[in-house]
């Protein structure tokens, strides 16, 4: 895969220095990033995503974070459940989810 329909990044609260801490983590960001991974390979789109872990995003309060590229599309506030319909709508569907948009 040279270049992915979607690329996702996933905040992983990692800070410059390397060091995980923060918001995200400890809502169980790297769930989510497990998440991603399972519901991508389950709707058999490997081909088209590509999942990546992240540094703070430097807005934790909303977090966990999540941005999609190509489009630019910044989720917020995620769990397992919100993570699995957009793989659902947007990832397969191409139809960002508005609801979890920040
Ligand atoms: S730790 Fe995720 S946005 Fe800061």
């Amino acid at each position: 895969m040279v270049s992915p329909k979607y690329h996702v990044f996933v905040c992983g609260s990692s800070r410059i220095n390397g060091t995980q801490m923060g918001a995200c983590l400890n809502k169980k960001s790297v769930a989510l990033v497990q998440k991603f991974m399972q519901e991508i390979e389950d709707r058999d789109i490997t081909s088209d995503c590509l999942v990546t872990n992240t540094g703070c995003f430097g807005i934790c309060d909303k977090g966990p974070i999540a941005v999609v590229y190509p489009e630019g599309v910044w989720y917020g506030n995620l769990d397992e459940d919100k993570v699995e319909e957009i793989c659902e709508k947007h990832l397969e569907g191409g139809v960002p989810v508005e609801a979890y948009r920040i």
